[in-house]
């Protein structure tokens, strides 16, 4: 198997890098406000450290263990049938249809970048007319900064986990921290940043509703990276003698700080020029422009670092969504890394546009069925039911079907007083948490 290996940093960096997405500091606020603040925190928090640290923990074992591509993992750990379990790989290689919208919003981001060098919108039908006119009709526009994308992202993973990913992820994801950081520490002096606070960390029980609940057990997945083999292929690449625990336990804390932090200096932005909170997907690129307008010369810089925190957050994610299916293709298909890289930077480039057209006024009716456009229906599809799915069936396979003893021997010492709480979690709670997602936002089952 041709596996290189990260170094000890650079698997945690990259690892935090996949996690650290657009989830964070793009769909955790927005989803946040759509669902009430506070209660929807709550659960999402309760999920990350109940459910979401415990699979994290089963995915990385798969990688590590199974030392090769997320198919032939489960093939080569499954102590019988072999030929069914593989099957669970593929799932996991579904969840790169996220990258079909992905590296879009990315190509958003960096046109969103560019504009906050010049003038910003000063208000809110402003700033919407803007964002229409560029996702409703500016196809080129998109398709370049989509290529931009598409450019960065194949060329990081051409170069491979060290040269590449390793790299790329040891610069970006420091800087990234650092913004974001830089930016709380700015809201903290403003006046409204106790409003945000109690906005995001009161609970309002009546907004709970199981549609609320759903969206937070299935946002920590997604946030996370889990149930997609990302985190699985880079775990390939860990050093022999590493502690997964502890890298697990590192990945969910940089996550959930950096999310937590993002909607902390968002909101506080928002409350404190009297934006509103529930603005929807378009939060970030409607609302927080016109706050950055009215904050003069120095809101324009914090938008060139927002929007440039943002596409690394997005750019060291997306290497991550395609990493499995490019080691896929090199172990089982033999191809090379370059072909493997370009092939499916092509691939995810090629739907990136189909989901673009899928927005565009008047191309959208051809892309669209059921309501959604394709753009929506592989948010929907990925996050509704391949996600939370892959992630059931890897909580399912080192819960009960890998070898007790195998599984024992790496986490047991790793984890002492804590490992019969996890196998309790990955076997029971993990599972039904999972189902339960997937048949709300199936629209199975509603309270
Ligand atoms: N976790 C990333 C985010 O929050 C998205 C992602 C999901 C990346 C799955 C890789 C795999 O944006």
């Amino acid at each position: 198997m041709k596996i290189a290996h990260f170094s000890r940093w650079g698997f945690l960096m990259a690892a935090a890098g996949a996690a650290v997405g657009l989830g964070n500091i793009w769909k955790f606020p927005y989803v946040a406000g759509q669902y009430g603040g506070g209660a929807f925190v709550l659960v999402y928090l309760l999920t990350v450290v109940f459910v979401g640290f415990s699979v994290m923990i089963a995915e990385m074992l798969i990688g590590y263990l199974g030392r090769r591509d997320g198919v032939g993992a489960f093939e080569h750990l499954a102590p019988r049938h072999k030929n069914k379990w593989k099957y669970a790989g593929f799932m996991a290689l579904f969840g790169t249809l996220v990258m079909f919208y992905y590296s879009v919003v990315i190509g958003w981001i960096f046109h969103y970048i560019l504009m906050s060098f010049g003038t910003l919108p000063a208000s809110v039908p402003e700033a919407e007319a803007i964002y229409d006119q560029f996702i409703k009709h500016d196809i080129w526009e998109q398709i370049l900064f989509h290529t931009m994308a598409f450019l960065i992202t194949t060329t990081v993973l051409v170069r491979g986990i060290k040269g590449g990913i390793e790299k790329f992820n040891l610069v970006l994801m420091p800087t990234l921290i650092l913004i974001i950081i830089g930016m709380l520490i700015y809201a903290m002096n403003m006046e409204s940043f106790a409003k945000a606070v109690e906005y995001m960390f009161v609970p309002d029980w009546t907004k709970l509703t199981s549609e609320a609940f759903a969206v937070a057990v299935g946002h920590a997945f997604f946030t996370l990276s889990l149930g997609m083999g990302s985190i699985m292929i880079y775990s390939a690449s860990l050093p022999k003698e590493s502690n997964l625990v502890r890298a697990s336990l590192f990945v969910i804390t940089t996550d959930t700080l950096i999310a937590l932090a993002a909607g902390l200096f968002l909101f506080t932005f928002l409350f404190q020029y009297g934006a509103q909170p529930a603005k929807g997907p378009g939060l970030v690129f409607i609302s927080l422009p016109t706050v950055f307008h009215a904050m003069g010369n120095v809101g324009n810089v914090l938008a060139v670092l927002f929007f440039m925190a943002l596409a690394f957050a997005g750019l060291t994610s997306a290497v991550s969504l395609v990493e499995p299916m490019v080691q896929y293709l090199i172990d089982r298909w033999n191809m090379s890394r370059f072909k493997a890289a370009v092939s499916m930077g092509l691939f995810f480039y090629f739907f990136g546009i189909i989901a673009i057209l899928s927005q565009i006024e008047s191309t959208s009716a051809l892309f669209s069925c059921g309501g959604k456009t394709f753009f929506d229906w592989m948010d929907y599809l990925t996050s509704a039911v391949l996600l939370p799915f892959a992630g059931l069936l890897m909580a399912v396979f080192v819960g009960f079907i890998m070898e007790k003893e195998r599984v024992a021997s790496v986490l047991k010492t790793q984890m002492g007083w804590f490992y019969p709480i996890w196998r309790f979690n990955i076997r029971f709670v993990a599972p039904v948490a999972l189902v339960f997602v997937m048949l709300n936002l199936m629209g199975i089952i509603e309270f």
